[in-house]
C-alpha cells in the first residue's frame, strides 16, 4: 500500500470518528450498579484514585488510547495529548507506528510525545503482524514503557486496502512477549476479547491485556463511512465491554492486568470498570473530540470532571482507595448478566 494511501486513511479515520463521536450514545456500563454505602466513612480530600500497571505506579488510572501519529496532524495531536498526559500525570498511547518504519519523516509525530512528556508512561503501538525487530524499533523510537499489539480483524477486514492474512498472530505475539524489553499489551480496538481467546493470550506469555470493547468507537462503521456504504451492515459485531471486562477477568484475574476501554466516557464508566476489577481505563474518541473541536483547555476540563466524578463514587461506594472499591459488591443486570450466564460466568 502507498504513503500517500496509508496517510490519507489516517485523516479519514480521525474525521470519521469525530463525526461518529458527534453522535454516538456511550453508555457501556448500564448494567452495572455499584451498591450505595450508607455508612461511607471517608474523608474525600484524601481519596486516592492511584492505580498501578506494568510494575509502575499511576497516580490517576486513566489512558490516553492510541490514535494516531504520521500525519501533519498528528504533531499538533500527540503534542497536545503528551502535554495533558503530563500535567494531569496519565498514561499515553501512541497510534500505530507501522506507518513510520517506511517513511522516516513520520517519525517526529511520535518522537514528539517523549520530547513534551520526558518522564510520563507512554505505550508504543504496532499491528500483531509486525516482526519482532519491528516492536523493538517502535518501542525505542519513543523510548515506550510499553508497547501495545493491537488486534483489529473486523476494522482490516472492512478496509478495502485492509490485511486478509491474519495467520501466526498468536505466535507472533508469543514470539514478541518473549523477547521484549518492555511489558506487552495485547489491545483490541473496539470489538471485544472474549475469554478463549484472553486464555490464548495469557499462554502467550502476554501479563496486560486491554479489551477495547466494542460500544465506543466502531471501525467497522468508520470503514463503511469512508466508502460512503449504507446501511453500515455489521456495525453490531462485538463484544460489549462490559461484557468483555468480565470474562478475561474471569480468565485474567491473579495472572494478568486488565484494562477496560471501549466506549468509556465519564467518571462513573470508570468507577465501575475499576470495580469490576480493572486496573485503568482507556479513552480515545471522546478526548479527540474534545481537543479537536474546543482545544486542549476542554480536554482538561473533560479529564478534571472524570476525575472528580470517580471520587464522588468511590465516596458514595464508602472506598478510600481503588482496592476497596475494588471490594465493594456490585449488581449486574440487564443483558449483560444474560450473556454472562449463558457464557457460565455467573
Ligand atoms: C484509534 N484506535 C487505534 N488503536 C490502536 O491500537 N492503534 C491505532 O493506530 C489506533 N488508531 C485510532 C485512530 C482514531 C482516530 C481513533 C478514534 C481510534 C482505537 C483506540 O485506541 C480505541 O481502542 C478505540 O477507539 C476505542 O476506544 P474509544 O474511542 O471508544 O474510547
Amino acid at each position: 500500500m502507498s504513503i500517500i494511501t496509508r496517510l490519507k486513511r489516517k485523516k479519514e479515520h480521525i474525521k470519521y470518528s469525530l463525526m461518529m463521536e458527534k453522535h454516538i450514545k456511550r453508555d457501556v456500563f448500564k448494567d452495572i450498579t455499584i451498591i450505595h454505602n450508607c455508612l461511607s466513612e471517608v474523608y474525600f480530600d484524601e481519596l486516592d484514585i492511584s492505580s498501578s500497571l506494568i510494575g509502575a505506579k499511576l497516580n490517576v488510572p486513566l489512558i490516553i488510547n492510541a490514535m494516531t501519529g504520521g500525519i501533519e496532524e498528528s504533531f499538533y495531536i500527540n503534542g497536545a495529548l503528551a502535554e495533558i498526559a503530563r500535567e494531569k500525570k496519565l498514561a499515553l498511547a501512541v497510534g500505530s507506528q507501522k506507518i513510520a518504519f517506511k517513511y522516516k519523516h513520520a517519525r517526529q509525530s511520535f518522537k514528539i510525545v517523549r520530547k513534551i512528556n520526558k518522564d510520563g508512561i507512554i505505550f508504543a503501538n504496532i499491528g500483531t503482524d509486525c516482526t519482532l525487530d519491528q516492536a523493538k524499533e517502535a518501542v525505542k523510537m519513543i523510548e515506550a514503557n510499553a508497547l501495545q499489539l493491537h488486534l483489529n480483524v473486523p476494522q482490516e477486514l472492512f478496509m478495502k486496502e485492509g490485511r486478509r492474512d491474519f495467520r501466526g498472530t498468536c505466535e507472533r505475539i508469543r514470539e514478541i512477549a518473549e523477547n521484549l524489553d518492555v511489558p506487552v499489551i495485547v489491545k483490541e480496538v473496539g470489538f471485544g476479547i472474549a475469554r478463549e481467546e484472553a486464555l490464548r493470550i495469557l499462554k502467550a506469555g502476554v501479563k496486560i491485556i486491554d479489551i477495547g470493547g466494542f460500544g465506543g468507537t466502531n471501525f467497522i462503521k468508520i470503514e463503511s463511512m469512508r466508502q460512503k456504504i449504507k446501511p453500515y451492515k455489521f456495525e453490531n459485531w462485538g463484544i460489549p465491554t462490559a461484557v468483555s471486562l468480565i470474562e478475561v477477568l474471569s480468565v485474567a484475574e491473579g495472572k494478568a492486568e486488565v484494562i477496560a476501554s471501549g466506549g468509556i466516557k465519564d467518571g462513573l464508566d470508570v468507577a465501575k470498570a475499576l470495580a469490576l476489577g480493572a486496573k485503568a481505563c482507556g479513552i480515545a474518541a471522546p478526548i479527540l473530540y474534545r481537543l479537536l473541536k474546543y482545544g486542549k483547555k476542554s480536554v482538561l476540563n473533560y479529564l478534571d470532571e472524570i476525575i472528580y466524578e470517580l471520587k464522588l463514587t468511590l465516596a458514595m461506594a464508602g472506598a478510600n482507595n481503588l482496592k476497596e472499591l475494588s471490594e465493594r459488591p456490585i449488581y449486574i443486570g440487564g443483558n449483560t448478566y444474560k450473556w454472562l450466564k449463558f457464557r457460565g460466568i455467573y
